[in-house]
């Protein structure tokens, strides 16, 4: 099911029950995120939030902000138009089964085949509505002209009020110590300078003042492998950041797809209908016709580093600040009626927990085409994405466990996990409680855990050093002979079925 805009996405959550507007004037400085929190922390996700009247210092700003819109199971199937999540994961799957590969890029390769024929392919058209409103911007500071005065948030005198700069979109300052206001749902459009392939990806960006931001493509993903290459040309790097349109758009650019396969084509195989794409008005590269906000721009890779945070992360903790590119906006285009997409991240469970596990349910089928023996994966809240990984196996040699280790940290973004915890098939991964029991249970520390070094999330501050660090595995199956397990395992307590059907039938109830 395809979205017009991020506003048909939200009257569509409206209809459904699943939206609550806030119509009184809520502060974009701290209070939305004071909202939005108790709300994602509800059972289940809470609901999606619609402020109509966000404000600027004080000033209320001419665009809503609407968050926590795939915050739950229900929301992330809805925007896939879909049942459930596992119904589209169960549908791509099938896509790419007809022939097994043999590789994880030759899965991957398959996939983007699969999604192609599905007419997924997105298409070039002459203009869009993301262009409602063009705000070209003047030439930009040269390149030794010193970094202007960050704005005072607290002054509104400081606030640009032409339509529309960075400083009167609703961008939020999140939490009290974050260094500024930052676009937390910006969908990244990067191209690589030697093939030209295209590449959609979420990195935070750090407002600095009305046309420079930080833009927070970390070391090992691919928009800082594009940027590389422009450092190392010296030239321009263009760059373009839009917001809203279909909620699969945010979704895609957070996919852990491989390098060089277009996030657009996952986007319009999900929504079942290829994405419309329209030239920038200041570079060549391209972004959906239908987004609510586009801003475009360069980084340029003779100016140093500019240090970007802290930022309350979703690691639960504030990222401290570190050097990454500055983007300099040369042009801000939206629609008319654009809603201002956003999301907070911070103590789990957030928003980005649904987003993330949807990307883990959607690619489970090709981490089962490499790994058949894998029954299922849960990368649990509390893990905050590369924490914690649980995998399910269906084991059958010794030492299988292992093997998966090895694997998944092999694995494109599996490299950052920190634990991994493999249980036999008849774990459920999604039961923390139970993963946890066996984990506890099945486990001699010193036999089954496996200690290694690897990348890390630059994010992680509890590595010694930024970006590399250890890992751990741990090995929860039941343990066979041929490990050296010379002792009888025990069978698990369960009650006769016979007996749990003869009690349902006097309670009533499930068997
Ligand atoms: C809400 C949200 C915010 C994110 N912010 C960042 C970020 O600031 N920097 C980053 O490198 N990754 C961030 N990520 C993760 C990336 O979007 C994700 O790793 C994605 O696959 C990167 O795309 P790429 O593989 O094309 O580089 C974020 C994810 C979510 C859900």
């Amino acid at each position: 099911m395809a979205f017009e805009s991020f506003g048909d996405w939200i009257r569509h959550l409206d209809a459904a029950g699943e939206l609550i507007r806030i119509p009184q004037p809520v502060a974009t400085e701290l209070e939305i995120t004071e909202i939005a929190d108790r709300e994602m922390k509800k059972p289940g996700g809470g609901k999606a939030l619609l402020f109509e009247k966000p404000t600027i210092n004080g000033v209320v700003s001419p665009f809503p902000v609407a968050i926590n819109t795939l915050g739950s199971w229900k929301r992330m199937a809805m925007s896939m138009g879909a049942a459930s999540v596992d119904a589209v994961a169960a549908e791509l799957g099938g896509l790419v089964k007809a022939k097994p590969p043999g590789s994880m890029k030759e899965a991957m390769k398959l996939l983007g085949l699969a999604l192609d024929l599905r007419h997924a392919r997105p298409k070039t058209v002459s203009t869009g509505r993301c262009k409602d409103v063009v705000h070209r911007f003047d030439a930009p500071p040269s390149r030794t002209e010193p970094w202007p005065a960050a704005p005072d948030w607290r002054n509104p005198a400081t606030l640009d009020t032409r339509p529309p700069t960075l400083l009167n979109i609703p961008i939020l300052r999140c939490w009290p110590l974050d260094g500024g206001r930052f676009v937390t749902l910006p969908c990244v459009v990067t191209q690589d300078p030697d093939t030209g392939a295209r590449n959609l990806g979420m990195y935070r960006i750090q407002v600095y003042d009305d046309r420079t931001t930080g833009v927070h493509w970390q070391l090992q993903k691919v928009a800082a492998r594009h940027g590389r290459r422009y450092y190392e040309t010296g030239k321009r790097m263009p760059v373009a950041i839009f917001l809203g349109g279909d909620p699969m758009f945010p979704f895609a650019a957070t996919a852990p797809l491989p390098d060089g396969l277009d996030e657009f084509l996952l986007a319009g195989y999900l929504r079942k209908k290829a994405v419309e794409m329209v030239k920038c008005e200041t570079s060549d590269l391209q972004v959906p016709a239908e987004a609510d906000f586009v801003i475009e721009g360069y980084v340029d890779p003779v100016e140093p580093l500019r240090m970007e945070g802290p930022f309350g992360d979703h690691t639960g903790y504030y990222t401290l600040p570190e050097p990454y590119p500055v983007f300099h906006v040369t042009a801000i285009t939206h629609r008319r009626d654009a809603v201002y997409p956003a999301t907070i991240v911070g103590i789990p469970p957030m928003e980005d927990f649904y987003i993330g596990a949807a990307s883990v349910k959607l690619f489970l089928p090709v981490f089962q085409m490499n790994f058949p023996e894998i029954v299922d994966i849960a990368l649990p809240a509390e893990g905050t994405f590369h924490n914690l990984v649980f995998v399910s196996i269906r084991k059958t040699y010794p030492m299988q466990a292992y093997k998966i280790m090895h694997g998944l940290w092999g694995m494109g973004q599996m490299m950052f996990t920190k634990y991994i915890v493999v249980v036999d098939h008849d774990v459920d991964v999604h039961n923390t409680s139970e993963v946890l029991f066996h984990l506890f249970a099945d486990t001699d520390p010193q036999r089954d855990s496996l200690v290694t070094r690897g990348p890390a999330d630059v994010l992680d501050h509890s590595t010694t050093q930024i970006g590399i660090g250890s890992k751990q595995g741990f090995d929860a199956t039941r343990k066979l002979a041929g490990e050296g397990f010379p002792r009888e395992w025990p069978p698990l307590i369960r009650m006769d079925p016979a007996v749990r059907e003869r009690v349902a039938a006097i309670l009533g109830g499930k068997a």
